[in-house]
C-alpha cells in the first residue's frame, strides 16, 4: 500500500530475500505509479477494495506517508488483515492507541517500523550489554543532525506537524535504545516549531522555486529516565546540515559502546573499555547488515506462522510515539511528563547468521 520512494527497496527485498513472503500485488492512490510498480515487479495492481476482499492476502505492508496511516491501517484491520506499517504508526497519538486496541480486539498482528534495530549493529550492541562488556549501563546519548530544506524537496511530509525530525528520524534512535534498555518512564524536553513559507531551491528539480509551508517540529531535545534507572539525552535537529551527523552511545560503569547510524541495519560497533587507551571494533556476530528493509515484515510473517509475538511490534511502536509526544507536552507545559505506556522487551535475534553467502544456515533461519 503506497508505491512511493521507499517501496522499491521494500519490494526488491521482500521478493528476493525472504522465502516466507509471497508478494502478490500493490496499490497506490496514484494509479499510474501503482501500474508502473506492478509492471516492474511482475505483480498485480490492486485497489484497496480488492485487497480487502481477497482472503488469500494475509499481510498488507503500508508504505504510505504518515498522514495517511491511520485511515489505511484502520480499514485493513477492520477487514481482517494483518498489517505491517512504516513509521510512524500514526501522526496523532490517540489514533495510534485506537489502532493498537483494534488490532488486539480483532486478534490481528500490527507490526511497525523501524525494524533497523533487528540489524547487526543494534543486535551486536545488545549482546555486548547483556554479556556485561560495559558493566552496568548508566546513561545513553542519541543525536542526529540533518538539513530539512533538502529533505523537503524529496520527503514533503517532513514539513508537516507531527512529522518533523524527531518523528521521522529520531524514532530510529529511540527505538534502538528502547529495544536494548526497555521502556522510558519520564521525559523532559524542548522543541522548536518552525512555521513559515519556504521555496524549493534545487534548480535540477521540477519543483524549483515552488513555495511550500513548513509547520513541523524542526528540533527536538530531551532528557529521559528509563524504568531501569538509566538516564538518556537526545538531540534531533533538522535545522542543520548534510552530511548527516549521527551518534548513538551507551555508557556503563566498565565501558562505552558506540553504534552505527540506526537508520541503517549494519554499522560498526565500538567498545571503549575502562582503562584501555583505544576503542576496539566488536566482531559483528549477527546477520542483516546490509539494506534489509522488509526484515520486520518477514519477522512478523514467521511470528504469525509460529503463533508468537513479532519483534517490531505495536506496543513498542506506540511507546516510542508516546515518548515523542511526551517530549512535546513537557515543553508546552514546562513540566516533566510521566510516560504512561510501556512494553515488554522481546528476545534478541539468535546470533551466528552472518552473511547470506555463508555456507550453512541461511540468514532467514534466524527469524523462525
Ligand atoms: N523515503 C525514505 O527514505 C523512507 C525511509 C524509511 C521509511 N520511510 C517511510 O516510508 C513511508 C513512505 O515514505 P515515502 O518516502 O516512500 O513516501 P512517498 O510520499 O514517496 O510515497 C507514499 C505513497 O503513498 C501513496 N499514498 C498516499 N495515500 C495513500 C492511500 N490512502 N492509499 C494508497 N496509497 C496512498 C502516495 O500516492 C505515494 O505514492 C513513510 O511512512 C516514511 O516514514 C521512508
Amino acid at each position: 500500500m503506497g508505491c512511493g520512494m521507499i517501496s522499491e527497496e521494500y519490494l526488491k527485498n521482500m521478493i528476493e530475500k525472504f522465502s516466507i513472503l509471497d508478494v502478490v500485488g500493490c496499490c497506490d492512490l496514484d494509479a499510474e505509479k501503482a501500474t508502473a510498480c506492478a509492471q516492474q515487479f511482475g505483480m498485480e495492481y490492486m485497489t484497496m477494495d480488492e485487497i480487502c476482499a481477497d482472503p488469500t492476502i494475509e499481510i498488507v505492508v503500508n508504505l504510505s506517508a504518515p498522514p495517511a496511516h491511520y485511515a489505511i491501517i484502520k480499514n485493513l484491520l477492520l477487514h481482517g488483515k494483518n498489517v505491517y506499517s512504516e513509521k510512524t504508526l500514526t501522526v496523532d497519538l490517540s489514533e495510534a492507541k485506537e489502532l493498537v486496541e483494534l488490532a488486539d480486539e480483532k486478534g490481528l498482528y500490527l507490526g511497525v517500523a523501524p525494524d533497523t534495530f533487528l540489524g547487526s549493529s543494534v543486535q551486536t550492541a545488545r549482546h555486548a550489554v547483556k554479556a556485561g562488556m560495559i558493566g552496568k549501563v548508566t546513561s545513553c546519548k542519541a543525536q542526529v543532525l540533518r538539513d530539512r530544506r533538502i529533505l523537503a524537496q524529496v520527503v514533503p511530509f517532513t514539513t508537516k506537524l507531527g512529522c518533523g525530525i524527531g518523528f521521522d528520524v529520531g524514532i530510529y534512535y529511540l527505538t534502538a535504545l528502547l529495544s536494548i534498555l526497555g521502556p522510558i518512564e519520564l521525559a523532559a524536553g524542548f522543541y522548536a516549531q518552525n512555521v513559515h513559507e519556504d521555496e524549493h531551491n534545487d534548480p535540477s528539480k521540477p519543483n524549483y522555486e515552488e513555495k511550500y509551508s513548513v509547520n513541523s517540529e524542526t528540533i527536538m531535545s530531551a532528557a529521559v529516565r528509563f524504568s531501569s534507572g538509566v538516564l538518556g539525552t537526545m538531540m534531533f535537529n533538522s535545522d542543520g546540515i548534510f552530511p548527516e551527523q549521527s551518534e548513538l552511545m551507551l555508557c556503563g560503569t566498565e565501558g562505552v559502546l558506540t553504534m552505527g547510524n540506526p537508520n541503517d541495519f549494519g554499522g560498526k560497533v565500538y567498545l571503549q573499555a575502562k582503562g584501555n587507551e583505544n576503542r576496539i571494533e566488536l566482531p559483528c556476530i549477527y546477520g542483516f547488515s546490509g539494506n534489509e528493509r522488509g526484515l520486520g515484515v518477514a519477522e512478523m510473517a514467521w511470528a504469525i506462522r509460529s503463533k508468537r509475538p513479532c519483534r517490531a511490534n505495536k506496543e513498542m511502536a506506540y511507546h516510542a510515539l508516546d515518548v515523542l509526544h511526551g517530549i512535546i507536552e513537557s515543553c508546552q507545559t514546562s513540566q516533566f511528563k510521566k510516560i504512561d505506556s510501556s512494553f515488554r522487551c522481546m528476545p534478541p535475534l539468535p546470533s551466528g547468521y552472518l552473511d547470506e553467502n555463508y555456507y550453512g544456515a541461511n540468514q532467514e533461519s534466524a527469524l523462525r
